[in-house]
């Protein structure tokens, strides 16, 4: 006789198992807010915005390579691991397993932030971190400079790195040598060898290394004892939260999808999935439970580091937009390379990350401008090329076949509705909607929490 399943009973009692139809819905879903571009979008302050009636705000991949700056009172802040939601005081920060964690970068960030205003006070106590997330040793950040010195020697270019070992990082996670969270808060005597251990195995391969193993050693033992109360079997805290009582949860990316090990500009990228799998991988949270994805774009392309940007302007415009748009990285304090919205490239993200809505920022920036360029398509040696790249000589090569639309010539800066903005940048934005065929539910024209206008 067969039984529930489909098997055969070989005298058990027949045993009732779920079916497929049978399982619950998904209670809870969270919230994503991921960069659509080379980074620098505007992530921190859309989360921000959004993390103001949020339970709990997560980081799911990267590491304090991300620079998020968010303006409350006047006061700008920037948070590198913490997430940006830590400024909620009612809310929980979780650090999740895809996470790459710098301790001296982790307390050192909030200390730096919490000379800056009240917002970081009382931090600690509403922060968790994922035991399965990786450290990021001070060795691996040095690691990361002479893995670029090398690249320049050998190769005549360098990735342009943050230098904050993230590379590094992730390749001894991905070499099984790498140590977790629940490692250093474990038995120290075994932390200890193992860390010994990786050191070594740094030095074999880089023997002018600059390491202080000892003194690491003695600094991790003091982050340990501050570190074992927020440390969390990430897993079961976010599968709690997920399916207990109503949660609101929100998840904030960092780098962007042009940035993402599988899907960006490769070679160079960061060394993480900054794109929606991230969120699953980085977190423990099933497909089911990923709700809306909201896409961060800025009203124009900006990159900082090395690699193809086929809508550049190294000109006047490229030095407006830089200079306007305060265009210098938070984590490396590189001026960032500028130039016009490219919306094969965003769309290309759209493609890779589905996302429900768009954020778009920065459009104050564009207020000056006469013209404002779009790129629409790319052609290689005269053809239309069907698809963004995955070869970094096919970008480079691609000349940028762009949309001019007239610009407004006037402050939008005190916007608050749709219908307060002049008629060319409100036709700036259908554009965008029209091309990318996803609608636009932010539109930020300032630095401060409330220079946004949301259209729906
Ligand atoms: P993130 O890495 O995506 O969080 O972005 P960053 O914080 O690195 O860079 C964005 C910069 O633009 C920050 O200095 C923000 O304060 C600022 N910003 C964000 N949205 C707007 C906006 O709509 N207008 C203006 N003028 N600045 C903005
Ligand atoms: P947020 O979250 C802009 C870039 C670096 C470099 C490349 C690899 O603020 O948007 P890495 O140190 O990660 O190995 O560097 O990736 N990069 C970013 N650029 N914004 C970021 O983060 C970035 N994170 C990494 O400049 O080109
Ligand atoms: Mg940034």
């Amino acid at each position: 006789m067969a039984n529930v399943n489909g098997r055969e009973n070989h005298g058990e009692p027949a045993v009732k198992r779920p079916r497929e139809k049978a399982a619950p819905e998904p209670a809870n879903k969270v919230t994503v807010v991921l960069g659509a571009q080379w980074g620098d979008e505007g992530k921190g302050k859309v989360v921000d915005l959004l993390a103001m009636d949020a339970d709990i705000v997560c980081r799911c991949q990267g590491g304090n390579n991300a620079g998020h700056t968010v303006v409350v009172d006047s006061v700008e802040y920037d948070f590198h691991l913490l997430p940006s939601g830590v400024l909620n005081k009612k809310a929980i920060s979780f650090i999740g397993n895809g996470v790459v964690v710098h301790l001296p970068g982790l307390f050192g960030e909030a200390e730096s932030n919490l000379k800056k205003g009240k917002g970081l006070q009382g931090w600690e106590d509403r922060l968790k971190i994922s035991d399965r997330a990786h450290i990021v040793f001070n060795f691996h950040q040095a690691v990361d400079g002479i893995q670029e010195q090398q690249r320049q020697q050998q190769e005549g270019q360098n990735l342009g790195t943050t230098k904050k070992g993230i590379g590094p990082a992730y390749s001894s996670k991905a070499a099984r040598n790498g140590l977790r969270i629940c490692d250093l808060v474990s038995d120290f005597k075994v932390f200890e060898d193992k860390f010994r251990m990786l050191a070594e195995h740094f030095l074999g391969m880089y023997p002018n290394l600059n390491v202080d193993i000892e003194g690491e050693l003695q600094q991790l033992k003091v982050y340990a004892e501050r570190l074992r109360p927020l440390v969390t079997d990430g897993v079961y805290f976010m599968h709690k939260a997920l399916t207990g009582t109503s949660k609101k949860i929100l998840v904030e990316g960092a780098n962007a999808a042009l940035l993402d090990i599988d899907f960006g500009t490769y070679p160079f990228v960061t060394s993480s999935n900054c794109t929606v799998g991230g969120v699953c991988t980085g977190l423990g949270v099933p497909p089911s439970h990923v709700g809306r994805v909201y896409g961060v774009v800025k009203a124009y392309t900006t990159r900082v580091g090395v690699g193809a940007f086929p809508t550049e302007q190294d000109n006047e415009t490229g030095a407006l937009l830089q200079s306007r748009g305060h265009e210098v990285g938070v984590t490396t304090g590189r001026k960032r390379r500028c130039g016009w919205l490219d919306l094969i490239l965003v769309r290309y993200a759209h493609m890779v990350n589905g996302f429900s809505a768009i954020a778009l920022t920065k459009l104050d920036i564009l207020d000056t401008l006469a013209e404002i360029k779009v790129g629409v398509a790319y052609r290689v040696d005269g053809e239309p090329l069907p698809s963004f790249p995955a070869n970094m000589d096919v970008l480079t090569r691609v000349t940028v076949e762009y949309e001019t639309l007239p610009g407004w010539r006037r402050s939008t800066e005190a916007a608050r509705g749709f219908a307060e903005l002049p008629s060319q940048a409100q036709n700036y934005i259908r554009f965008i909607e029209d091309f990318l065929r996803v609608p636009v539910k932010w539109v930020g024209v300032g630095k401060s929490r409330e220079s946004v206008i949301k259209l729906f």
